[in-house]
């Protein structure tokens, strides 16, 4: 089955989806952006992931070009026309195609763009066997509640972390660890309970911490919400994190330290199983 992507309006081959050069998302990163998981064919948490696009394009004062119900409508057709079953979503709105200048244009229609990529989730070596990750300082803006598509600091950090064998970066700033570079991190205390950092513009409200969250509640698993110190990590009985990619993936080691026995524990390995339970339920998913 050949790829197909969306373009404003239109479901097209990938080499007729064109953008031209002077799209504000080229030229400024003036756009913000999406991604969903699908598994078995079935967007997972699409409400939540297009409530978070809504509160994205407000902040950047972007008005949105679909309905909910549209945008669902529209996502389920590419997942269908690309027949994949498993897999991620992106999606992206930018403010639209002007003569560079900073200012916003009037009277012009944003830029839509979605596209998917076919990859196992359910079942991967790092779901089975962990992954490593290390620190770098977090160099971002102070708005990263916005899912902004400006991802050149997470694109340094990632292949920094990739350059010194690991697979994933956590960003840290004043001591404290942020966040993933694309994803949400969390601590396992040798107590037993889960430690992620509150919302607030420091990090991305992310979908897949914001469901993990509530599964863990019931399941009576203690949550703290505060900030933890990178030394706090290196010291945690288990370390994972969150991703609509990913999922809920552990974490063995950090800056080459092994966490835990250096193995993914049992806690994490629980909240993988209630996540891709309630991701394969069909009354949560949005169809
Ligand atoms: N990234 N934090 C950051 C900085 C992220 O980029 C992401 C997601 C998350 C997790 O959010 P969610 O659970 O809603 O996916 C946290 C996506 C997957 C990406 O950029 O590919």
């Amino acid at each position: 089955m050949s790829r197909i992507v969306f373009l404003n309006g239109s479901f097209l081959p990938p080499e007729e989806a064109k953008v031209p050069i002077m799209d504000r998302g080229f030229l400024f990163s003036d756009g913000v952006y999406e991604g969903v998981g699908v598994i078995d064919g079935r967007l997972v948490d699409n409400e939540a992931h297009l409530e978070r696009l809504e509160r994205s394009l407000r902040e950047i004062r972007i008005d949105n070009p679909y309905s909910r119900s549209e945008w669902t409508r529209l996502e389920q057709e590419l997942v269908r026309r690309n027949g994949m079953t498993e897999g991620f979503l992106y999606l992206q709105v930018t403010r639209g195609v002007a003569e560079r200048d900073f200012f916003f244009p009037q009277g012009v229609a944003p830029t839509v763009t979605m596209f998917t990529q076919a990859k196992a989730i359910a079942d991967t070596p790092a779901a089975r066997d962990g992954i490593a990750v290390v620190t770098v300082p977090d160099r971002r803006w102070e708005r990263r509640d916005i899912k902004s598509i400006s991802l050149l600091a997470q694109v340094l950090a990632k292949q920094e972390a990739r350059e010194k064998g690991a697979q994933e970066a956590w960003m840290v700033e004043d001591g404290y660890v942020t966040e993933g570079g694309s994803s949400s991190a969390f601590i396992v205390t040798k107590a037993g309970s889960i430690v992620v950092r509150p919302l607030s513009n420091a990090i991305l409200p992310g979908i897949t911490r914001q469901s993990l969250l509530r599964l863990s509640r019931e399941d009576g698993i203690v949550l703290e919400e505060r900030r933890f110190t990178v030394e706090e990590a290196y010291d945690a009985a288990e370390a994972f994190l969150t991703s609509a990619s990913n999922f809920v993936v552990p974490i063995v080691s950090i800056d080459g330290r092994r966490i835990g026995d250096g193995k993914p524990g049992p806690i994490t390995k629980r909240l993988r199983e209630l996540y891709l339970q309630m991701a394969r339920e069909p009354a949560v998913a949005a169809e």
